[in-house]
């Protein structure tokens, strides 16, 4: 019997944040305890109602506390409407009256009271800025200790950078709160552009898996993803009408991950200037000894994703949206 991974979920939502969230829910693996949110693709307002939406109308009642609304230094930007919509979701024409409410506690809360009650338990998905695990990392310095682990859809190795030519968006909204997770110690994961931007998903996907399933989840989530797709057409016209699925790589990562190949290695954020952003990989791991301050032995070291098996990624994603998960929505 395989023990199902418990995760709590940090995200934006954000239309590759709602395919990420619905691959959990849909994937037998994976127990989403809780899902903090916080401001990126939308305001941290925005991204919980969101969350609460995209949760209740597949029919699953889970907690979702809200988060950091700026980031920990950097000024505070405008969220990405015309990538994302400016509702997070495409621009829904409409949405369907729920009856839920947010934990009263912070995400950065939430996410420590539960690692101090499943100690060595939880493993945190994060998709989006990271200030909600900087924050928490504040109140507990211990909790590297109490996760099992973290894997962040965050950061670049050898890609070019999406907001700058050497920036990931993720790691950019926040460089100082990505730069203290990345040095924080523990059992880290990321999970890239690198990576990320090899595997393609058409709006069709989305629209045969609406069309399979016939539930407002589904076609909300096809909704937005045509919408996204738009913005990567006007960018990358060679895709296709196509997008990204970046966010649901994370949780691809956490139950497939012999589907990716790895590098190791010392990871540092720079936090100011024309390369603000950019997360710098120790490429020789430790083998020389560098004088620059910041590049101590003793950084920890994260598990970069560098390759993927593209077909058996795509594969998985829909097999795993295709399933029999989707329950009655908990409308009013
Ligand atoms: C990341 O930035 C956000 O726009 C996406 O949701 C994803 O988490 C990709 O760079
Ligand atoms: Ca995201």
């Amino acid at each position: 019997m395989t023990t199902k991974h418990k995760v709590i979920f940090d995200t934006d939502p954000g239309v590759d944040d709602a395919m990420a969230l619905y691959f959990a829910l849909a994937h037998p693996d994976i127990d989403i305890l809780g899902i903090t949110t916080i401001f990126g693709n939308v305001t941290v307002q925005q991204a919980t109602a969101n969350a609460l939406y995209l949760t209740r109308i597949a029919g699953y009642d889970i907690p979702v506390a809200g988060g950091a609304p700026v980031p920990l230094a950097k000024a505070a930007g405008m969220p990405p409407g015309f990538i994302h919509g400016d509702d997070g979701l495409g621009n829904l024409d409409q949405r369907s009256a729920i009856d839920a409410q947010p934990e009263s506690c912070s995400a950065a809360e939430y996410i420590v009271s539960m690692a101090r009650a499943h100690p060595g338990e939880i493993t945190l998905v994060a998709v989006a800025p990271l200030a909600n695990l900087g924050l928490a990392l504040k109140i507990e310095p211990n909790l590297p200790k109490l996760l099992k682990r973290v894997i962040l859809m965050a950061g670049t190795v050898t890609e070019p950078g999406n907001v700058s030519p050497v920036a990931e968006a993720n790691v950019w909204n926040d460089p100082d709160a990505a730069d203290l997770v990345f040095t924080a110690g523990w059992n880290l994961t990321m999970v890239g552009l690198d990576v990320t931007h090899r595997v393609v998903l058409p709006s069709s996907f989305f629209v045969e898996l609406a069309k399979k399933h016939n539930h407002l989840a589904m076609t909300t989530l096809s909704h937005a993803a045509n919408f996204y797709c738009d913005f990567y057409k006007s960018i990358r016209p060679e895709l296709g009408h196509a997008c990204y699925g970046h966010d649901v790589l994370a949780f691809v990562c956490l139950v497939a991950p012999e589907l990716f190949k790895t590098q190791e290695g010392r990871i540092r954020v720079v936090t100011d200037g024309i390369a603000n952003g950019q997360t710098m990989m120790d490429k020789l791991n430790g083998k020389i000894f560098y004088p620059q301050p910041g590049w101590e032995p003793d950084k920890p070291v994260t598990h970069a994703c560098m390759q993927v098996d593209v077909n058996a990624c795509i594969q998985l994603i829909e097999t795993t949206l295709a399933g029999n998960w989707l329950k009655a929505p908990l409308t009013v």
